[in-house]
Protein backbone atom coordinates (compact mmCIF):
# COMPACT_ATOMS: atom_id res chain seq x y z
CA UNK A 1 0.00 0.00 0.00
CA UNK A 2 2.56 2.42 0.98
CA UNK A 3 4.72 1.95 -2.08
CA UNK A 4 1.91 2.16 -4.38
CA UNK A 5 1.49 5.65 -3.04
CA UNK A 6 5.09 6.41 -3.11
CA UNK A 7 4.40 5.64 -7.33
CA UNK A 8 1.15 7.43 -7.35
CA UNK A 9 3.28 10.57 -5.82
CA UNK A 10 5.78 9.83 -8.20
CA UNK A 11 3.65 10.11 -11.43
CA UNK A 12 1.65 13.34 -10.11
CA UNK A 13 5.35 14.64 -9.79
CA UNK A 14 6.08 13.45 -13.29
CA UNK A 15 3.02 14.84 -14.94
CA UNK A 16 3.30 18.49 -12.76
CA UNK A 17 6.55 18.81 -14.29
CA UNK A 18 5.50 17.93 -17.84
CA UNK A 19 2.89 21.13 -17.29
CA UNK A 20 5.40 22.87 -16.35
CA UNK A 21 8.27 22.17 -18.53
CA UNK A 22 5.87 21.40 -21.53
CA UNK A 23 8.21 18.85 -22.12
CA UNK A 24 7.70 14.84 -21.98
CA UNK A 25 10.12 12.58 -23.02
CA UNK A 26 10.09 9.25 -24.75
CA UNK A 27 9.98 6.91 -21.37
CA UNK A 28 7.08 8.99 -20.07
CA UNK A 29 5.25 8.80 -23.35
CA UNK A 30 5.02 5.41 -24.09
CA UNK A 31 4.65 4.90 -20.25
CA UNK A 32 1.53 6.87 -20.53
CA UNK A 33 0.52 4.99 -23.56
CA UNK A 34 0.67 1.76 -22.56
CA UNK A 35 1.24 1.18 -19.07
CA UNK A 36 -0.55 3.19 -16.79
CA UNK A 37 -2.47 2.44 -14.42
CA UNK A 38 -6.87 3.65 -13.56
CA UNK A 39 -4.98 5.36 -11.08
CA UNK A 40 -2.38 7.30 -13.19
CA UNK A 41 -4.56 7.67 -16.04
CA UNK A 42 -7.25 9.55 -13.65
CA UNK A 43 -4.39 11.72 -12.28
CA UNK A 44 -3.72 12.79 -16.43
CA UNK A 45 -7.08 13.49 -16.90
CA UNK A 46 -8.08 15.43 -14.80
CA UNK A 47 -4.53 17.52 -15.09
CA UNK A 48 -5.33 18.24 -18.59
CA UNK A 49 -9.47 18.88 -17.37
CA UNK A 50 -8.24 21.62 -15.35
CA UNK A 51 -5.87 23.21 -17.81
CA UNK A 52 -8.90 22.96 -20.13
CA UNK A 53 -10.96 24.39 -17.63
CA UNK A 54 -8.73 27.44 -17.04
CA UNK A 55 -8.54 28.01 -20.95
CA UNK A 56 -12.04 27.54 -22.10
CA UNK A 57 -14.53 26.66 -19.13
CA UNK A 58 -16.52 23.78 -19.31
CA UNK A 59 -16.93 24.52 -22.75
CA UNK A 60 -17.27 22.54 -25.87
CA UNK A 61 -16.87 23.94 -29.73
CA UNK A 62 -19.27 22.73 -32.33
CA UNK A 63 -17.58 22.51 -36.05
CA UNK A 64 -20.24 21.39 -38.41
CA UNK A 65 -18.68 18.40 -40.95
CA UNK A 66 -19.62 18.66 -44.76
CA UNK A 67 -17.94 15.90 -46.51
CA UNK A 68 -18.93 17.67 -49.87
CA UNK A 69 -16.96 15.10 -52.10
CA UNK A 70 -15.05 11.49 -51.69
CA UNK A 71 -13.05 11.71 -55.01
CA UNK A 72 -9.64 11.40 -54.70
CA UNK A 73 -6.55 11.15 -56.85
CA UNK A 74 -4.60 9.94 -54.14
CA UNK A 75 -4.27 6.33 -53.00
CA UNK A 76 -3.17 6.32 -48.93
CA UNK A 77 -3.01 2.84 -48.08
CA UNK A 78 -5.43 3.36 -44.86
CA UNK A 79 -8.01 5.88 -46.51
CA UNK A 80 -11.66 4.12 -47.61
CA UNK A 81 -12.07 6.41 -50.55
CA UNK A 82 -8.59 6.09 -51.67
CA UNK A 83 -8.23 6.32 -55.91
CA UNK A 84 -8.31 2.16 -56.33
CA UNK A 85 -11.00 1.26 -53.86
CA UNK A 86 -13.20 0.52 -57.27
CA UNK A 87 -16.10 -0.19 -54.33
CA UNK A 88 -16.48 3.43 -52.97
CA UNK A 89 -19.24 4.96 -54.17
CA UNK A 90 -18.61 8.21 -55.75
CA UNK A 91 -20.34 11.61 -55.16
CA UNK A 92 -20.16 15.56 -54.81
CA UNK A 93 -22.26 18.20 -53.43
CA UNK A 94 -23.64 20.78 -55.75
CA UNK A 95 -23.27 24.23 -54.21
CA UNK A 96 -26.77 24.41 -53.68
CA UNK A 97 -26.68 21.26 -51.26
CA UNK A 98 -23.34 22.80 -49.74
CA UNK A 99 -25.07 25.91 -48.84
CA UNK A 100 -28.43 24.38 -47.83
CA UNK A 101 -26.01 22.37 -45.18
CA UNK A 102 -24.37 25.37 -43.92
CA UNK A 103 -28.10 26.88 -43.76
CA UNK A 104 -29.39 24.36 -41.99
CA UNK A 105 -25.98 24.48 -39.72
CA UNK A 106 -26.25 28.00 -39.04
CA UNK A 107 -30.43 27.27 -37.87
CA UNK A 108 -28.86 24.55 -35.50
CA UNK A 109 -25.98 26.66 -33.55
CA UNK A 110 -22.95 26.24 -35.60
CA UNK A 111 -20.80 29.04 -36.44
CA UNK A 112 -18.05 26.81 -37.91
CA UNK A 113 -18.81 25.32 -41.17
CA UNK A 114 -15.85 22.57 -42.09
CA UNK A 115 -15.50 21.64 -45.91
CA UNK A 116 -13.72 18.66 -46.28
CA UNK A 117 -13.33 16.05 -49.20
CA UNK A 118 -10.91 14.19 -51.14
CA UNK A 119 -7.77 15.85 -53.43
CA UNK A 120 -10.84 16.09 -56.49
CA UNK A 121 -9.56 17.73 -59.21
CA UNK A 122 -13.56 18.69 -60.15
CA UNK A 123 -12.82 21.07 -57.27
CA UNK A 124 -10.78 23.38 -59.33
CA UNK A 125 -9.42 26.35 -56.96
CA UNK A 126 -11.93 28.39 -58.84
CA UNK A 127 -14.93 26.74 -57.37
CA UNK A 128 -13.79 26.27 -53.89
CA UNK A 129 -13.06 30.54 -54.47
CA UNK A 130 -16.75 31.26 -55.18
CA UNK A 131 -18.42 28.46 -52.91
CA UNK A 132 -16.10 30.36 -49.84
CA UNK A 133 -17.78 33.36 -51.28
CA UNK A 134 -20.90 31.83 -51.28
CA UNK A 135 -20.61 30.64 -47.92
CA UNK A 136 -19.28 33.94 -46.35
CA UNK A 137 -21.59 36.21 -48.34
CA UNK A 138 -24.64 34.06 -46.67
CA UNK A 139 -23.50 33.59 -43.12
CA UNK A 140 -20.86 36.26 -42.36
CA UNK A 141 -20.93 35.41 -38.40
CA UNK A 142 -19.32 32.16 -39.32
CA UNK A 143 -15.69 30.64 -40.27
CA UNK A 144 -14.94 28.48 -42.89
CA UNK A 145 -12.98 25.74 -42.59
CA UNK A 146 -11.21 23.91 -45.71
CA UNK A 147 -9.96 20.51 -45.32
CA UNK A 148 -9.20 19.62 -48.90
CA UNK A 149 -5.37 18.33 -48.93
CA UNK A 150 -2.28 19.82 -50.55
CA UNK A 151 -1.85 22.36 -52.70
CA UNK A 152 0.25 25.13 -53.78
CA UNK A 153 0.84 28.09 -51.99
CA UNK A 154 -1.02 30.11 -54.46
CA UNK A 155 -3.96 28.40 -54.19
CA UNK A 156 -3.86 28.64 -50.41
CA UNK A 157 -3.39 32.02 -50.94
CA UNK A 158 -6.50 32.40 -52.91
CA UNK A 159 -8.74 30.54 -50.55
CA UNK A 160 -7.10 32.32 -47.73
CA UNK A 161 -8.43 35.72 -50.11
CA UNK A 162 -12.01 34.61 -51.27
CA UNK A 163 -12.53 34.11 -46.94
CA UNK A 164 -11.36 30.74 -45.52
CA UNK A 165 -9.39 31.59 -42.18
CA UNK A 166 -8.62 28.07 -41.18
CA UNK A 167 -7.71 25.10 -42.58
CA UNK A 168 -7.34 21.17 -41.77
CA UNK A 169 -4.48 19.28 -43.15
CA UNK A 170 -3.24 16.30 -40.98
CA UNK A 171 0.42 15.79 -41.25
CA UNK A 172 -0.29 11.71 -40.37
CA UNK A 173 3.29 11.13 -39.22
CA UNK A 174 6.14 13.39 -39.05
CA UNK A 175 8.95 10.49 -39.07
CA UNK A 176 9.58 10.41 -43.39
CA UNK A 177 9.98 6.74 -43.17
CA UNK A 178 7.09 5.93 -41.42
CA UNK A 179 4.98 8.51 -44.05
CA UNK A 180 6.40 6.36 -46.59
CA UNK A 181 5.13 3.20 -45.25
CA UNK A 182 1.46 4.59 -45.22
CA UNK A 183 1.29 6.51 -48.48
CA UNK A 184 2.47 5.79 -52.13
CA UNK A 185 5.79 7.34 -53.47
CA UNK A 186 3.93 9.96 -55.20
CA UNK A 187 3.07 11.68 -51.55
CA UNK A 188 5.73 12.79 -48.87
CA UNK A 189 5.87 14.14 -45.35
CA UNK A 190 8.32 17.00 -46.26
CA UNK A 191 5.82 18.13 -49.17
CA UNK A 192 3.43 17.78 -46.71
CA UNK A 193 5.03 20.06 -43.87
CA UNK A 194 5.79 22.20 -46.10
CA UNK A 195 2.08 22.91 -46.59
CA UNK A 196 1.44 22.96 -43.30
CA UNK A 197 3.78 25.85 -43.04
CA UNK A 198 3.06 27.48 -46.05
CA UNK A 199 -0.62 27.43 -44.55
CA UNK A 200 0.62 29.05 -41.17
CA UNK A 201 2.65 31.82 -42.89
CA UNK A 202 -0.72 32.89 -45.20
CA UNK A 203 -2.53 33.11 -41.96
CA UNK A 204 -5.13 30.48 -41.64
CA UNK A 205 -5.72 28.89 -38.52
CA UNK A 206 -4.16 26.00 -39.13
CA UNK A 207 -5.00 21.76 -38.03
CA UNK A 208 -2.67 19.23 -38.00
CA UNK A 209 -2.71 15.71 -36.79
CA UNK A 210 -1.87 11.92 -36.69
CA UNK A 211 -3.98 8.77 -36.73
CA UNK A 212 -3.13 6.60 -33.23
CA UNK A 213 -2.13 3.10 -34.13
CA UNK A 214 -1.48 2.74 -37.97
CA UNK A 215 0.30 0.05 -39.24
CA UNK A 216 4.61 0.06 -37.82
CA UNK A 217 3.43 3.33 -35.61
CA UNK A 218 6.08 3.66 -32.46
CA UNK A 219 6.20 5.76 -29.45
CA UNK A 220 9.34 6.84 -30.95
CA UNK A 221 7.11 7.78 -34.17
CA UNK A 222 4.64 10.01 -31.68
CA UNK A 223 7.33 12.06 -30.11
CA UNK A 224 8.71 12.89 -33.15
CA UNK A 225 4.95 13.95 -33.90
CA UNK A 226 4.64 15.99 -30.74
CA UNK A 227 8.36 17.97 -31.34
CA UNK A 228 6.42 18.68 -35.07
CA UNK A 229 3.71 20.35 -33.36
CA UNK A 230 6.03 21.98 -31.18
CA UNK A 231 7.87 23.56 -34.17
CA UNK A 232 4.46 24.32 -36.29
CA UNK A 233 2.79 25.24 -33.05
CA UNK A 234 -0.35 24.68 -34.70
CA UNK A 235 -3.83 26.32 -33.54
CA UNK A 236 -5.64 22.80 -34.10
CA UNK A 237 -4.46 19.46 -33.43
CA UNK A 238 -7.35 16.47 -35.08
CA UNK A 239 -5.83 12.52 -33.44
CA UNK A 240 -8.12 9.65 -33.84
CA UNK A 241 -7.35 5.55 -33.65
CA UNK A 242 -6.98 4.70 -37.39
CA UNK A 243 -9.51 1.76 -38.12
CA UNK A 244 -9.20 -0.46 -40.78
CA UNK A 245 -11.15 0.01 -43.88
CA UNK A 246 -11.78 -3.43 -45.30
CA UNK A 247 -11.28 -2.22 -49.32
CA UNK A 248 -7.93 -0.47 -48.20
CA UNK A 249 -4.34 -2.63 -48.31
CA UNK A 250 -4.29 -2.22 -44.44
CA UNK A 251 -7.56 -4.10 -44.25
CA UNK A 252 -5.94 -6.78 -41.91
CA UNK A 253 -4.02 -4.36 -39.40
CA UNK A 254 -5.13 -4.09 -36.21
CA UNK A 255 -6.96 -1.20 -34.98
CA UNK A 256 -6.16 1.58 -33.31
CA UNK A 257 -6.51 1.69 -29.29
CA UNK A 258 -9.46 4.59 -28.11
CA UNK A 259 -7.39 4.16 -24.75
CA UNK A 260 -4.32 5.14 -26.25
CA UNK A 261 -6.14 8.10 -28.22
CA UNK A 262 -7.64 9.29 -24.72
CA UNK A 263 -4.28 9.01 -23.84
CA UNK A 264 -2.53 11.32 -26.10
CA UNK A 265 -5.20 14.00 -26.04
CA UNK A 266 -4.32 14.36 -22.45
CA UNK A 267 -0.92 15.11 -22.87
CA UNK A 268 -1.14 16.99 -25.96
CA UNK A 269 -4.04 19.24 -23.79
CA UNK A 270 -1.16 19.24 -21.16
CA UNK A 271 1.50 20.48 -23.95
CA UNK A 272 -0.33 22.79 -25.50
CA UNK A 273 -2.66 24.22 -22.92
CA UNK A 274 -4.82 26.65 -25.79
CA UNK A 275 -4.85 24.67 -28.68
CA UNK A 276 -8.57 23.56 -30.01
CA UNK A 277 -8.67 19.92 -29.23
CA UNK A 278 -11.27 17.81 -30.87
CA UNK A 279 -12.97 14.36 -30.16
CA UNK A 280 -13.26 12.89 -33.10
CA UNK A 281 -16.14 10.76 -35.07
CA UNK A 282 -13.11 8.05 -35.48
CA UNK A 283 -12.44 8.28 -31.65
CA UNK A 284 -16.74 8.37 -30.74
CA UNK A 285 -16.51 4.31 -33.39
CA UNK A 286 -14.03 3.08 -31.37
CA UNK A 287 -15.09 3.13 -28.19
CA UNK A 288 -19.37 4.40 -27.82
CA UNK A 289 -18.47 6.88 -25.36
CA UNK A 290 -14.91 8.25 -27.25
CA UNK A 291 -15.97 11.50 -27.55
CA UNK A 292 -17.21 12.00 -23.91
CA UNK A 293 -14.06 10.54 -22.50
CA UNK A 294 -11.94 12.44 -25.09
CA UNK A 295 -13.49 15.58 -23.35
CA UNK A 296 -13.18 14.78 -20.00
CA UNK A 297 -9.60 14.11 -20.94
CA UNK A 298 -9.14 17.91 -22.13
CA UNK A 299 -10.10 17.86 -25.78
CA UNK A 300 -12.56 20.74 -26.13
CA UNK A 301 -13.98 20.42 -29.78
CA UNK A 302 -16.83 18.00 -31.34
CA UNK A 303 -17.52 18.49 -35.07
CA UNK A 304 -20.84 16.75 -35.90
CA UNK A 305 -21.81 15.60 -39.48
CA UNK A 306 -24.16 17.94 -41.40
CA UNK A 307 -23.47 16.13 -44.21
CA UNK A 308 -27.21 15.12 -46.36
CA UNK A 309 -28.19 11.44 -45.20
CA UNK A 310 -28.31 10.34 -48.56
CA UNK A 311 -24.38 10.48 -48.74
CA UNK A 312 -22.99 9.74 -45.68
CA UNK A 313 -22.81 6.16 -45.77
CA UNK A 314 -20.42 7.07 -48.76
CA UNK A 315 -18.00 8.58 -46.99
CA UNK A 316 -16.19 5.86 -45.43
CA UNK A 317 -12.70 6.67 -45.12
CA UNK A 318 -12.51 3.61 -42.34
CA UNK A 319 -15.30 0.58 -41.14
CA UNK A 320 -17.96 1.29 -38.65
CA UNK A 321 -18.18 4.84 -38.45
CA UNK A 322 -21.03 6.09 -36.56
CA UNK A 323 -23.66 8.63 -37.60
CA UNK A 324 -24.25 7.78 -41.06
CA UNK A 325 -27.65 7.30 -40.56
CA UNK A 326 -28.49 10.04 -38.33
CA UNK A 327 -29.85 13.69 -39.38
CA UNK A 328 -28.20 16.61 -38.65
CA UNK A 329 -30.83 17.66 -36.34
CA UNK A 330 -30.12 14.34 -34.43
CA UNK A 331 -26.15 14.52 -34.43
CA UNK A 332 -27.21 17.91 -33.01
CA UNK A 333 -29.55 17.23 -29.99
CA UNK A 334 -27.57 13.87 -29.62
CA UNK A 335 -24.17 15.61 -28.90
CA UNK A 336 -25.67 17.83 -26.82
CA UNK A 337 -27.19 15.85 -24.54
CA UNK A 338 -24.33 13.46 -24.34
CA UNK A 339 -22.07 16.98 -23.36
CA UNK A 340 -24.28 18.10 -20.98
CA UNK A 341 -24.35 14.53 -19.70
CA UNK A 342 -20.75 15.29 -18.44
CA UNK A 343 -21.32 18.57 -17.52
CA UNK A 344 -19.94 20.82 -19.98
CA UNK A 345 -22.04 23.22 -22.04
CA UNK A 346 -21.99 23.07 -26.38
CA UNK A 347 -21.59 27.08 -27.05
CA UNK A 348 -22.66 28.34 -30.20
CA UNK A 349 -19.98 30.19 -30.85
CA UNK A 350 -17.29 30.05 -33.55
CA UNK A 351 -14.54 28.84 -31.63
CA UNK A 352 -11.77 30.92 -32.49
CA UNK A 353 -8.14 29.70 -31.22
CA UNK A 354 -7.61 31.64 -28.31
CA UNK A 355 -4.82 33.83 -29.88
CA UNK A 356 -7.51 34.63 -32.59
CA UNK A 357 -10.13 36.42 -31.01
N1 LIG B 1 -8.87 5.40 -39.87
C1 LIG B 1 -8.87 6.52 -39.14
N2 LIG B 1 -8.68 7.74 -39.65
C2 LIG B 1 -8.51 7.83 -40.98
N3 LIG B 1 -8.28 8.90 -41.76
C3 LIG B 1 -8.18 8.46 -43.04
N4 LIG B 1 -8.35 7.13 -43.10
C4 LIG B 1 -8.53 6.71 -41.82
C5 LIG B 1 -8.71 5.44 -41.21
N5 LIG B 1 -8.73 4.32 -41.94
C6 LIG B 1 -8.04 10.25 -41.24
C7 LIG B 1 -6.71 10.80 -41.77
C8 LIG B 1 -7.16 12.00 -42.58
C9 LIG B 1 -8.47 12.37 -41.93
C10 LIG B 1 -9.38 13.17 -42.79
O1 LIG B 1 -9.06 11.10 -41.64
O2 LIG B 1 -5.89 11.20 -40.67
O3 LIG B 1 -6.24 13.08 -42.54
FE1 LIG C 1 -24.76 11.43 -34.30
FE2 LIG C 1 -25.14 10.89 -31.61
S1 LIG C 1 -23.81 12.28 -32.57
S2 LIG C 1 -26.29 10.22 -33.35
Amino acid sequence: MEKRDTNMDGFTQKIEEMAETRQISLELLDYILHRATEEEREILFSKAREISQAVFGKTVYLRGLIEFTNYCKNDCYYCGIRLSNKNASRYRLTREEILSCCDKGEELGFRTFVLQGGEDPYYTDDRICELVRAIKEKHPTCAVTLSIGEKSYESYQRYFEAGAERYLLRHETANEEHYAMLHPASLSGAHRKQCLRDLKKIGFQVGCGIMIGTPHQTTEHILEDIRFMQELQPHMIGIGPFLAHKDTPFRDEPNGSAEETIALLAVLRILFPKVLLPATTALGTADAFGREKGILAGANVIMPNLSPVQVRGKYLLYDGKICTGEEAAECNVCLRARMTKIGYEVVDSRGDHPDFT
